[in-house]
């Protein structure tokens, strides 16, 4: 399908400005002639890119050659901005040989949908590209392609750079919680596991016994797939909830939809840095982790050892203390999911879960059951965003960006690149966008850090 055969607002050109990876350990190079891509199933919509949030696999992927299916590779997970053209066969598209300008205006009340989602051109959106496989839905370049049922709309009243910073973490989380752990999600207690192919009790394969190590590290969540889950878990509300490194991203939001599922959490981080932050979205237990064997203590003793749940959102060891302070009577099912890495082996009563990435996109049902419980936190103000730093300089800025995460210089917080300015309502204003100058304390970074 060629470009010029989408719906669109104004066509969209033929080559775009894209920052391309030509091979691993390499800068990221800029050029403008990369083609725009075009809309190949009725369910997608491509988007004019306004700002990319960046995440510590943008810079992981390249320094360690992983997540890269072909060269030059298009990176980048995390998008907002604007749609611009619907593929011609979704629902209400005009006949493809309407003129361009005659596309134009009848696009504006045209829309396309997946399952439940539905857009139209000139929504203002956000979402995070879990396919790295297609080049066509990252984030660094002008124009992405995504999936509608990965895509949410930015509410009225939140800036495109704040929407920014949701999605892979807030996805993640809601990965982690739902389907590893079998947490009810949102205020409706949507049910990842419910729609999941192979549902509930039917094998959904995101936990195992065994890790395969350094190399799971590297593929991640590609191998979930050939594992089993053994005993699929539901913690019941008041349950705890351990979050090793609650203060990345990830750990912020899991933090936040463990509470809305009435679950009690206790975060481990560098409690002077950030137990403000964290207390201030209800967390109660707020514990230091300068040094891991007294905050294992500490977690065993709040708990009295009776903890069947964490997330590990930093590593090995990290997952390894974590493991540490989980139950260790034999009869009890405990469970953790590792975000970036899980120990090779663990006592019996723990179950190794990994977060089930890609289903957000291979499964509409997930992908629009996630993407409408973010519209609607985000619509009713419940969900409290991470903080964002912007910078302007379009992709050409993502280089050095990248640099002061691989530094372990940004704590706490997304780093956006805003590649275009927005107008218009929900815009941003320096008022509505919580920009703040994000500076992790480095002397401070650990050796596992650094390696995660
Ligand atoms: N499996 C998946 O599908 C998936 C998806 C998304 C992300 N991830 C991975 O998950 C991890 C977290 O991602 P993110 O974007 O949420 O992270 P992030 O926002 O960049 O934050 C990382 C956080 O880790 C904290 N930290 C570092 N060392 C720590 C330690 N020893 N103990 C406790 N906390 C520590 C840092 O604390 P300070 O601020 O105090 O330095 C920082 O706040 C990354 O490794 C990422 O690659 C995996």
């Amino acid at each position: 399908m060629s470009n010029t055969q989408t719906l669109v607002a104004a066509s969209p050109p033929l080559t775009q400005t894209a920052l391309l990876l030509h091979a691993p350990r390499t800068r990221y190079a800029l050029t403008d002639a990369h083609p725009v891509p075009a809309l190949r199933r009725r369910d997608e919509v491509l988007v004019r890119v306004t700002h990319v949030g960046l995440n510590p696999i943008d810079w992981k992927s390249a320094d360690f050659g992983f997540g890269l299916p072909a060269l030059p590779a298009v990176n980048g997970r995390d998008l907002a901005g604007v749609v611009v053209a619907l593929h011609p066969d979704a629902p209400d598209a005009p006949l493809p040989s309407a003129s361009a300008s005659a596309s134009a205006s009848a696009s504006a009340s045209r829309s396309t949908e997946d399952g439940a989602r539905t857009f139209r051109v000139g929504d203002r959106v956000f979402g995070p590209s879990t396919q790295y496989r297609d080049a066509r839905t990252s984030a660094f370049q002008s124009y992405a392609v995504t999936q509608a049922h990965c895509l949410a709309r930015v509410p009225a009243g939140l800036a495109p750079a704040a929407a920014c910073a949701v999605g892979v973490g807030a996805v993640t989380a809601m990965l982690a919680l739902g389907s590893s752990l079998g947490v009810p999600l949102g205020e409706g207690g949507f049910s990842t596991r419910g729609v999941a192919v192979g549902a509930e009790g039917e094998e959904p394969a995101w936990g195992r016994r065994e890790q395969p190590g350094s190399v799971f590290d590297k593929i991640g969540s590609v191998f979930s797939n050939i594992f089993s889950t053994p005993r699929p878990s539901k913690p019941k509300a008041g349950e705890w909830l351990l979050i090793w490194g609650a203060s990345a991203v990830t750990g912020f939001f899991a933090a936040q939809f463990a509470l809305l599922a009435g679950m009690r959490v206790i975060a481990v981080v560098d409690a002077q840095r950030h137990g403000e932050r964290l207390r201030s979205i209800g967390i109660q237990h707020i514990i230091d982790r300068a040094v891991p064997a007294d905050a294992i203590a500490e977690v065993r003793a709040l708990t009295r050892g009776k903890l069947r749940y964490a997330i590990d959102c930093v590593g090995q060891a990290t997952a390894q203390h974590a493991i540490d302070a989980l139950d260790t009577a034999p009869a009890t099912q405990t469970h953790i999911v590792g975000l970036t890495g899980l120990p090779r082996e663990a006592p019996a009563n723990v179950e190794l879960c990994v977060v089930p990435i890609k289903t957000f996109h291979t499964n509409p049902r997930v992908g629009a059951g996630l993407t409408r419980i973010l519209e609607d936190l985000l619509a009713r103000g419940k969900l409290v965003l991470p903080p964002v730093e912007v910078l302007d300089g379009g992709l050409g800025a993502i280089n050095d960006a990248l640099d002061r995460l691989r530094r372990g210089e940004v704590g706490g917080g997304r780093l956006v690149v805003r590649l275009e300015a927005e107008s218009g309502a929900g815009a941003e204003t320096t008022a509505d966008i919580p920009v703040v100058r994000l500076e992790a304390d480095t002397a401070a970074q650990t050796a596992e850090n650094s390696s995660a």
